[in-house]
């Protein structure tokens, strides 16, 4: 039997209504459904190849370079689970090669920079959940993996899809119904932009899962924002996605990153993930928006101080022209040389002190909405030794 290997890439994805809370910390099902961007690969991808060997000694992990372990209880999940497929697969049609039990070596690599402090591990788990699907070639579909993905990391689930997308919370207590969706492909509104500050944080952020542990033990607010909050919003946010209506999507994307930060600071002890610099981007969006008299550019932020900024490929001399105008002196810009940027004429520039607002932003990362997944030929492993090449 051959050393049989596959490569896949898959994508990151930004919520745009958070997953914030659990109700069953070991299967990953949430208090919440939630909505996100899948973001371009060609700026933000993990890149994961998987291969079997009897020659292999054990399962093993290379991340960037490094063997790291895959004893996680959330690592052991994604891969029980997988086995158990190919398990039920090989018992069924006894002709297959019996790979379940075959220690597997997974490598895999980001193409954007770990320090950017991005959340890598929604890519990270849907590239491998994806690529060991494909070389067990498993019958699942995109659904089906987003329920094993979703068990190493909760917004994982997301990544399966490209486009549009939503993490159905679902109500069984099997999380059988908790599962990712597509709302629309990037087909339908491929001229979404994304613009990611990465804000530099001087000290280590609250895990998320600790973080949301904290806000559903303790914060009064929570309660509100899950039960009256979120079920209407999910409506209107994929009403919106669908109608192409980036005004409203806007809106609710920033009310949502609000309310989510609401929580976390209503949690005690209370949890802050924006710093002075986040708080100083939220204001430039929101006077671009004044300014023109409609949401231009929607704020979102995560578990950390780095702003994703979405807007319509139509507006980006407006957007892109004023974040220039602060941001302009740290890498990102490269893709857009040759391009000349201004303030555009209805941004207020004379209200701000440049040299207080442009302070705290390491890099911009100029992006788009993306697709799922995707298998690809080139591998980055060596199908011999099971070592990254
Ligand atoms: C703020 O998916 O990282 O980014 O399920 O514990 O791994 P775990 O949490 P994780 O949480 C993401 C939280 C968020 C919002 C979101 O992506 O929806």
């Amino acid at each position: 039997m051959a050393n049989k290997y596959v490569t896949v890439t898959a994508p990151v994805n930004i919520a745009t209504l958070k997953y914030w809370g659990k109700r069953d910390r070991f299967l990953n099902l949430p208090t919440n459904s939630s909505i996100s961007v899948t973001l371009s690969q060609d700026d933000l991808k993990t890149t994961t190849s998987v291969c079997y060997s009897k020659n292999f000694e054990s399962d093993a992990l290379y991340l960037n370079g490094n063997e790291e372990s895959l004893s996680s209880p959330r690592q052991q999940s994604c891969l029980k689970l997988l086995r158990k497929c190919r398990i039920e697969k090989e018992e069924q049609d006894p002709s297959l090669d019996k790979i379940a039990s075959l220690p597997l070596h997974i490598v895999s690599v980001n193409n954007f920079p770990t320090a950017a402090g991005l959340a890598s591990s929604a890519a990270g788990y849907a590239a491998m959940v994806y690529s060991i699907a494909k070389l067990y070639q498993l019958d699942l579909d995109r659904s089906e993996l987003s329920k094993i993905a979703r068990q190493g990391s909760g917004s994982a689930c997301r990544s399966l899809y490209g486009g549009f997308v939503a993490w159905e919370m679902g109500s069984l207590d099997n999380g059988s119904d908790s599962k990712a969706v597509q709302i629309a492909p990037r087909a339908h509104w491929p001229g979404i932009r994304a613009a990611i500050l990465v804000v530099s944080a001087a000290k280590k952020e609250v895990p998320s899962t600790g973080g949301m542990q904290l806000t559903v033990k303790t914060s009064d607010l929570f309660d509100y924002r899950v039960k009256q909050v979120v079920p209407a919003r999910y409506e209107e946010m994929k009403k919106a996605i669908l109608a192409k209506d980036f005004g409203v999507f806007a809106e609710l994307t920033m009310k949502d990153s609000n309310s989510f930060h609401a929580v976390c600071l209503d949690s005690y002890p209370p949890i802050f993930y924006m710093n002075d610099t986040s708080k100083r981007i939220v204001k430039v969006i929101t006077t671009i928006n004044e300014a023109y008299g409609r949401n231009v550019a929607a704020y979102t932020f995560d578990a950390g101080p780095n702003a994703v900024i979405y807007y319509e490929e139509k507006d980006e001399d407006i957007v892109l022209g004023t974040l220039h105008e602060f941001f302009g002196s740290v890498p990102g810009w490269a893709k857009k040389s040759g391009k000349s940027f201004s303030v555009p004429r209805k941004f207020p520039i004379e209200k701000f002190d440049h040299d207080v607002f442009s302070k705290g932003v390491s890099r911009v990362i100029l992006t788009s909405v993306g697709e799922g997944p995707t298998l690809v030929p080139e591998s980055i492993l060596n199908p011999d030794t099971g070592l990254p090449k």
